[in-house]
Order: C-alpha cells, then sequence, then structure tokens
C-alpha cells in the first residue's frame, strides 16, 4: 500500500507544497527549511517562464558544462555565483559593518596562502614591469586608533591584467603578492605597479553566457586585501581605481563607493629616486578601519 499522499497527486497548481510536504521527514531542520525555499521560489519561477522542453534541456546542459569546466583551479560555478551578483549578496549579508569600518568585497579565485612575508616598503613587483606605484595608509579601528600587528595580505593583477598564477614561466612566482604586519603606528607601506583591469577567466559556459547577455566580462583595477588581527574581524577586500574604463561596470558587481581610492600621479624626481622609480610613478593613499566581532 503507497504512504498517503498528505498534499494530494502533484498537479501544476499545488506542484511546490507537494514536493515541499514530501522532505518533512528530513531531520536537518536548516535544510528543510532551505530546501522548502528553494523548492518554491524555483516553481515559481518555472510557473513564470513555462520552458519548453528545449529549453529545459537546454538549462540542464549549461549546468552540466559548467561542473564539466571545474577542476582544482578552475570553478565555474562560483563564477556563474559571481556574474548573478549571488556572491556579492552571500559577502554583505555575512559582513554588514558598524559605520565607519572599512567594506568587504569578494575574495576571487587568485588567492595564493602563505605570500611572502615582506618588511614595509618592499616592492612586491619582482619583474619591474609596469607602472611603479606606493601604496600607503593606516590600519584603525572604528575609534580611529591605529591597529598594531595587523596582517595586511595583498595580491593584485599585473599592468596586463593577469596574476602570476596565470602566467606561470612567464611572471616570476608569488609576483605581486605580499604579506606585511604593522608596528604601534598601524602605518603600512609597500612598492607595487598600477594594476590593470582583466576579464575573469570567459573561456567557458560563463563566458558563453556573459556574451549572449551582451556583458563584458571585466573587473576593474583593483588591488586585493585581506586584514586580520587579534580581536577584529578579518576583512576580505578590494581598493579600486576611481578611473578604470570598468569602474561603473565589474562583471562580478564588487564595487563599492567607499573603496574607490585616489591614484595620484606624482612628477618628482628626487622621491622617485628615494623609491628607486621612474618619474611619474603612483602614489596612492588609503586607511582601512577593521571591526570588532559581533558579539
Ligand atoms: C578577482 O578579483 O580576482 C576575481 C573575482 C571574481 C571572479 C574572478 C576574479
Ligand atoms: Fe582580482
Amino acid at each position: 500500500m503507497m504512504e498517503a499522499q498528505e498534499q494530494g497527486y502533484f498537479t501544476e497548481a499545488n506542484s511546490a507544497e507537494v514536493v515541499i510536504s514530501r522532505n518533512s521527514a528530513a531531520k536537518d531542520e536548516r535544510l528543510k527549511a532551505v530546501m522548502a525555499v528553494i523548492v518554491r521560489k524555483l516553481h515559481e519561477a518555472v510557473k513564470e517562464i513555462e520552458p519548453t522542453p528545449d529549453e529545459w534541456i537546454k538549462a540542464i546542459r549549461f549546468l552540466t558544462e559548467t561542473g564539466q569546466m571545474c577542476n582544482e583551479w578552475r570553478q565555474e560555478f562560483i563564477l556563474l555565483s559571481d556574474v548573478t551578483g549571488v556572491s556579492m549578496l552571500v559577502d554583505a549579508i555575512n559582513n554588514r559593518k558598524p559605520s565607519g569600518a572599512s567594506e568587504s568585497t569578494v575574495l576571487g579565485p587568485f588567492h595564493v596562502a602563505n605570500a611572502p612575508a615582506l618588511p614595509m616598503g618592499a616592492n612586491i613587483c619582482l619583474d619591474h614591469k609596469g607602472e611603479d606605484m606606493i601604496i600607503h595608509g593606516r590600519i584603525l579601528d572604528t575609534g580611529g586608533k591605529p591597529v598594531a600587528g595587523a596582517l595586511l595580505d595583498v595580491w593584485q593583477a599585473n599592468d596586463e591584467g593577469f596574476y602570476d598564477v596565470q602566467q606561470k614561466g612567464i611572471q616570476p612566482d608569488f609576483n605581486l603578492r605580499g604579506r606585511f604586519v604593522t608596528g604601534e603606528d598601524g602605518r603600512y607601506w609597500f612598492r607595487a605597479v598600477k594594476p590593470k583591469f582583466y576579464p575573469i577567466p570567459d573561456d567557458g559556459p560563463v563566458g558563453r553566457l556573459l556574451r549572449a547577455l551582451g556583458r563584458h566580462p571585466h573587473r576593474p583595477a583593483h588591488l586585493h586585501f585581506i586584514l586580520s588581527a587579534d580581536g577584529f574581524e578579518t576583512l576580505t577586500t578590494h581598493i579600486f581605481d576611481p578611473d578604470d574604463p570598468y569602474i561603473n561596470s565589474d562583471a562580478v558587481f564588487g564595487v563599492k563607493e567607499s573603496l574607490l581610492a585616489d591614484f595620484q600621479s606624482v612628477d618628482d624626481a628626487e622621491r622617485a629616486k628615494e623609491l628607486d622609480f621612474k618619474s611619474p610613478f603612483w602614489e596612492v593613499d588609503y586607511d582601512f578601519v577593521l571591526a570588532r566581532p559581533r558579539s
């Protein structure tokens, strides 16, 4: 004898309720609640879209190819989450900061753990290609006090828009990466090159989707940071070049107004010499403010 159909048999009208009630014995309450929302919204979408069988199979093939594109280095599902704004939405929900604290943005796939630990002032550009840039500022708490012993982990693309890990054998390993620790004054400074915009990996199904939607795959020029210190929430963020051509159309929606830095062109032969730079060079001054953990 079949079990009683607690919501009746599946019909177009009651489709979501029937599926949700079938999941009612789930032991994991969070899983049950999440699946209920997903089933409800998915059925609502299907009812609004009314896909043909061909459209449905096309969608399934897209997801299949997205999975097949994934490997240890390539996470096509995360890219799909990025270009649909889901990654930034999850980031926003989980990083509601107190007022005055620096805002977060996406981590991206190009972070490498254990970049070289460097003294303040070091040049993270190992191949001396690109336009010289000095970056400095302070790491503060929300009361404006310097944070000592803060770890600043930075990584960036080069002046052609490539990370070292995308150009193994062309760029030196750990090019444009480094970790710095602040002293009592909370100050940081290091030398680098002006980064350039670049496309997110677009040779897979997500790239095809962007083209079909009339969208470009580019991210505006930025530097990535992870800032951590005892007694503070870890901050994963970027600073952006506000003059970048893609600043208002980041493929992954990562730009926030507070993350726009001022990239100043400095023509000063004497300072350039001190820094072992060519003049003119770029200068960026940007303070980060760390939040205390929420209780
Ligand atoms: C990045 O900024 O490194 C990045 C973020 C999301 C997708 C691809 C790259
Ligand atoms: Fe990036």
